[in-house]
């Protein structure tokens, strides 16, 4: 009887922590998958934040990273070594939005028109929409935000692909959960 208890006691104690395992895991799919690699951190991180993969289509990757393309990106340039180019280029690729079954990622790709090949996160549909009832003073009016493009202002869980509500803080103001409708 002992033994069957003991047994009952480890199988038990087994399966909750493998529910637990799950739960975390569809949680953790929710967002975009939070991939970071040195070289694209270190070649796309001076201007802004480098953004994970899982945002833009493998298309959209590959048309931002063409050498003509980088050398006049949104004005500046980013130009890189062909080497580095190109590894640079591979790390997006391979985990890029329709690679991904993260749920954010998914969303993202199924938004955009097959057509349409976007070159900025803030332009594709499901972004746009999920931002447009923002007054500027939460984004562009504000100092610590001022653009739509810093993500990581406001999504404070962003470096582990979370973007749900409850992280989000928008600087100056607060809590989203608690200031948002
Ligand atoms: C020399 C500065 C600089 C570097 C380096 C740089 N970027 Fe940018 N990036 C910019 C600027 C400027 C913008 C446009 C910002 C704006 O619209 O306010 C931008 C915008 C973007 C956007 C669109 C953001 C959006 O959703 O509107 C993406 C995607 C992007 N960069 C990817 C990259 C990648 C990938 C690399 C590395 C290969 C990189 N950037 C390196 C300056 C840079
Ligand atoms: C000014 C702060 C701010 C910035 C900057 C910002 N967001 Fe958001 N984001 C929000 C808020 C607030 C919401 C929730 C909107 C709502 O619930 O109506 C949101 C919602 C989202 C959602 C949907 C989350 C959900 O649970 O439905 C995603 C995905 C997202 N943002 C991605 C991004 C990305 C990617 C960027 C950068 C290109 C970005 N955001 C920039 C404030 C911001």
């Amino acid at each position: 009887m002992k033994k069957i208890l003991l047994i009952m006691a480890i199988v038990g104690f087994s399966s909750q922590a493998y529910a637990g395992n799950i739960f975390e895991n569809l949680f953790r799919f929710k967002g975009v998958k939070p991939v970071m690699n040195d070289l694209y951190n270190d070649s796309c991180s001076e201007c802004h934040y480098a953004y994970f993969p899982g945002l833009l289509p493998k298309r959209s990757w590959e048309k931002l990273m063409l050498p003509d393309a980088l050398e006049d990106h949104f004005g500046e340039n980013a130009e890189l070594d062909e080497e580095d180019r190109v590894e640079v280029l591979k790390f997006l690729v391979d985990n890029a939005a329709d690679t991904s079954f993260y749920k954010r990622s998914t969303k993202i790709v199924r938004s955009i028109p097959e057509d349409v090949t976007p070159l900025r996160i803030t332009e594709v549909p499901y972004i746009k929409r999920k931002h447009k009832d923002l007054p500027d003073k939460y984004v562009k009016n504000n100092p610590k935000v001022k653009s739509l493009i810093n993500c990581n202002a406001c999504h404070r869980a962003i470096d582990k692909g979370i973007f749900d509500d409850d992280t989000i803080l928008i600087p100056n103001y607060g809590y989203w959960s608690e200031i948002g409708d």
